[in-house]
């Protein structure tokens, strides 16, 4: 059997253990520490814009803490791009809201401003004001934040920027992540750079984030005893990840050139086969981190999406179908939704090739050969 190509695996640099060294050595095992702080400030000032950051467990709580600083409450909608992993949706219920989902476009397969637009103005017609809207940069690439940001303004309604795969994209020159009242970053195993697990909030209102890393620590107030007048959740980062997520800080930018590395191969050595287009950049103020490396394929050429899949999977080589809308999943079957089918297509015909920064020229060329012997 051929040695498993993942689809993105964790790289470590050279920093990370000697961090987590050094965590064990001054016995910082908890979820609190001067890595947890350093790991702020590397965000933030990579972000700018005058951002704060709170590190989180998770993208998933960040999100969490988000609609919970928004006011979401039970019976209130949000609206939410239904193009997406379920992790951006499921905080709507936890919170007993109801997700208003939004299809894609076909320029950057984000949140279509157009539908988005209709959506709005119908739920205020049926006297709902969606209380936020989140928007999701999806594999990395940026969604219209110009158009997204002027309609919600204009209806006066927070955005919730989902960046968690889009650390180290931009979009006119400025870092996604910096958009939203508040942003989410993930730091789960998969995405670019990793701390394991994790997540964080991002916000240039400072008031939230001190907000969040006190909901965050269980709504401890200030006492010498515990004492609670708020409702507290435990999604503080832990100092051992924290500490390889500095060190992950410290390639980052190498990671996003390795990943778009990996775009710039597949689109070269696949550019003959005409069934399979690329996800390009729109214009030039458009920069994906290429998280992920991702296709179509036009199954009307003979080769679908789910031939191609198979035959890696044969070769051991690890590649899955686009996000699967949530309006189609069987958990928000009764959510309303706003759409013209074109996150349905992506999902049909959508491909998610091995992405991994770590990827040798020798799995690069695996993958491209299978794909090739398809068409052959
Ligand atoms: C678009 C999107 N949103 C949210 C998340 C949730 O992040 P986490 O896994 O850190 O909770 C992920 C990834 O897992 C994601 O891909």
């Amino acid at each position: 059997m051929n040695t498993k190509i993942w689809l993105s695996s964790p790289h470590m640099g050279a920093n990370e253990f000697k961090n987590v060294k050094e965590a064990f050595d001054t016995n910082w095992i908890a979820p609190l520490g001067p890595h947890v702080d350093g790991f702020e400030r590397d965000l933030a000032d990579f972000l700018g814009e005058g951002v704060h950051v709170a590190a989180l467990s998770s993208g998933t709580a960040a999100l969490h803490l988000a609609l919970i600083m928004l006011g979401v409450q039970v019976g209130d909608e949000v609206i939410c791009q239904s193009m997406t992993f379920s992790a951006s949706a499921n905080p709507i219920a936890y919170q007993g809201a109801t997700p208003v989902f939004v299809d894609s476009e076909e320029r950057t397969w984000n949140m279509s401003p157009d539908i988005l637009e209709t959506a709005i103005e119908d739920r205020i017609r049926q006297g709902k004001k969606p209380k936020a809207i989140i928007v999701v940069h999806l594999y990395g690439m940026p969604a219209e934040m110009d158009r997204i940001m002027a309609i919600a303004d204009r209806h006066g309604i927070p955005v919730v920027e989902d960046a968690a795969e889009a650390l180290g994209s931009t979009y006119k020159g400025r870092k996604l992540g910096t958009f939203g009242a508040m942003s989410i970053l993930s730091f789960n195993g998969n995405k670019i750079i990793t701390t394991s697990g994790g997540g964080a909030l991002v916000s240039n209102n400072e008031a939230y984030i001190k907000q969040a890393r006190f909901l965050a620590t269980q709504a401890r107030d200030a006492a010498p005893h515990y004492q609670h007048s708020h409702i507290g959740y435990n999604y503080r980062m832990s100092n051992v990840c924290a500490a390889i997520g500095r060190g992950q800080m410290d390639v980052l930018l190498e990671r996003v050139q390795q990943r778009r590395a990996n775009y710039i191969f597949y689109q070269e050595e696949l550019a003959a086969i005409p069934a399979i287009q690329f996800a390009e950049e729109l214009t030039g103020e458009y920069y994906s981190n290429r998280w992920l490396s991702t296709v179509l394929v036009d199954e009307s050429q003979g080769v679908s999406r789910e031939d191609i899949r198979l035959a890696m999977e044969r070769e051991n080589i690890e590649s899955r179908p686009l996000w699967k809308p949530m309006h189609l999943q069987p958990v928000f079957a009764s959510a309303p939704y706003y759409g013209d089918g074109t996150s349905e297509r992506l999902f049909d015909q959508g491909l998610c090739l091995p992405s991994g920064s770590n990827m040798t020229d020798e799995e690069r060329e695996r993958v491209v050969n299978c794909i090739k012997a398809c068409f052959a």
